[in-house]
């Protein structure tokens, strides 16, 4: 007799993308002919760097002649590409080797899979709010316990609060755990974790025997040069960290599909010594996955050539000047704005203390905006909703102006 995972019965609620998905629908059925802003989920909008389209079609003519064509490529990726990549954390001065390097087709993906790496009895520690992943996946894993509908929380995890307070970015838990995810730039918040603030996550993973889940999948927003777009900046982090990357929003590929993770070979834990982490996300990479696609992976080489990496900025630049426009319009109206600044989502406070869905109805049904509420990302996201960067110049520009004129708070 066949059972099901029952830790899927765990889950809280639906995945919050799509739900947000069906409630902006169902005002479209009920409101024919407006036309709905959407500053919901991070999405990319512009089209790919020429140099990248280059990439690609290189790609694709090498699959149409016998001297150049390729099957399956290596699980860990194409090692010209592990290579690069590998060189992007040295000019940041941190020390990453090829054969350290992943290559996946996606952030998200590898997000979920890591944890399959660990002990379902792992303790496991998020900030909150925080992005969905990492919570969901360690629940179907069973790391969750149960969900406590009263708190909002599952029981078994420890819970970072990231609030206003603390400039969005947690102390370290003040018990053991094992497991701790950090994302800086930080998705929901827009917040970026300083060195020093960096620095005391890896003090406590080393004394503690734990690892840390570093997702930079928004590390090429950072502006300010003093602020770590690597874990690996931080002395020490080759032992206790492991880092998730994506060229989804840095450059364009959220269709394409490409990350990598880093796995260092330093990387340990309570009972793996020095190659063993490694050694278990290559043996789970190459079971569970064939290597990202070739033409995707030909994409990827020539984003991270010099004039691949200067027409990818030029598109980063373009989204971060609509975080200003966003940030400054809904400040002109007294907003409470954070975030935006070195990340391309903004974290605004609801007014008059409204519940994040009560405000995100109220953005829809007055502005026809379509944002994020707070309270998806967890219970510390109460009170906020994200404001995504992400969209065509004028549409951003409709949607802040909507805002500015139809918004009665
Ligand atoms: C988001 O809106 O948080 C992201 O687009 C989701 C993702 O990257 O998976």
């Amino acid at each position: 007799m066949a059972t099901v995972n029952d830790n899927y019965d765990k889950l809280a609620a639906g995945y919050l993308f799509p739900q947000i998905a069906k409630r902006a629908k169902a005002f479209s059925q009920n409101n024919p002919g407006v036309k709905l802003l959407k500053l919901g989920i991070g999405n990319s909008t512009e089209p790919l760097a020429p140099a990248v389209i280059a990439g690609l079609k290189l790609g694709v003519d090498k699959l149409a002649k016998v001297e150049t064509y390729t099957g399956y490529g290596d699980e860990q990726g194409d090692t010209r590409l592990r290579k690069a990549i590998a060189a992007e954390y040295a000019k940041l001065g941190a020390t990453v080797a090829d054969n350290e390097v992943f290559v996946s087709d996606g952030a998200k993906p590898d997000v979920g899979n890591v944890q399959s790496i660990f002990s379902p009895d792992c303790i496991v520690a998020v900030q909150d709010p925080a992005y969905p992943v990492y919570v969901d996946t360690n629940v179907i894993a069973g790391r969750g316990g149960n969900y406590d509908d009263k708190r909002g929380r599952y029981d078994r995890f420890v819970y970072m609060p990231c609030t206003e307070e603390n400039g969005f970015f947690p102390e370290v838990p003040k018990q053991k755990v094992d497991l701790v995810y950090i994302c800086s730039p930080n998705n929901p918040t827009g917040a970026v974790a300083t060195k020093e603030q960096l620095a005391k996550f890896v003090d406590y993973a080393k004394k503690n025997k734990a690892v840390i889940i570093f997702d930079s999948a928004y590390s090429q927003f950072i502006k300010d040069p003093e602020l770590p777009r690597s874990i690996y900046e931080i002395p020490g982090a080759r032992e206790c960290a492991i880092e998730i990357n994506s060229f989804s929003k840095s450059a364009g590929f959220t269709g394409v599909r490409l990350g990598w993770t880093v796995v260092p070979m330093e990387c340990v834990c309570e009972d793996a010594p020095a190659g063993k982490l490694n050694a278990l996300w290559n043996r789970r990479q190459c079971t569970f996955f064939n290597g990202a696609s070739n033409i995707v992976q030909e994409g990827g080489l020539a984003a991270l050539t010099q004039r691949g990496q200067k027409e990818c900025k030029e598109t980063i630049d373009y989204y971060m000047e609509n975080a200003r426009i966003i940030r400054e319009g809904f400040s002109s109206i007294g907003l409470k704005v954070f975030g935006g600044v070195n990340a391309p989502y903004l974290w605004v406070k609801t007014p008059k203390g409204a519940k994040s869905w009560e405000f995100f109805d109220i953005l829809l049904s007055q502005a026809h905006v379509v944002t994020t509420p707070g309270a998806g990302f967890g219970p510390h996201g109460e009170g906020f909703i994200r404001v995504s960067a992400f969209g065509h110049r004028q549409d951003i520009i409709e949607a802040v102006e909507s805002v500015k004129k139809n918004l009665k708070i």
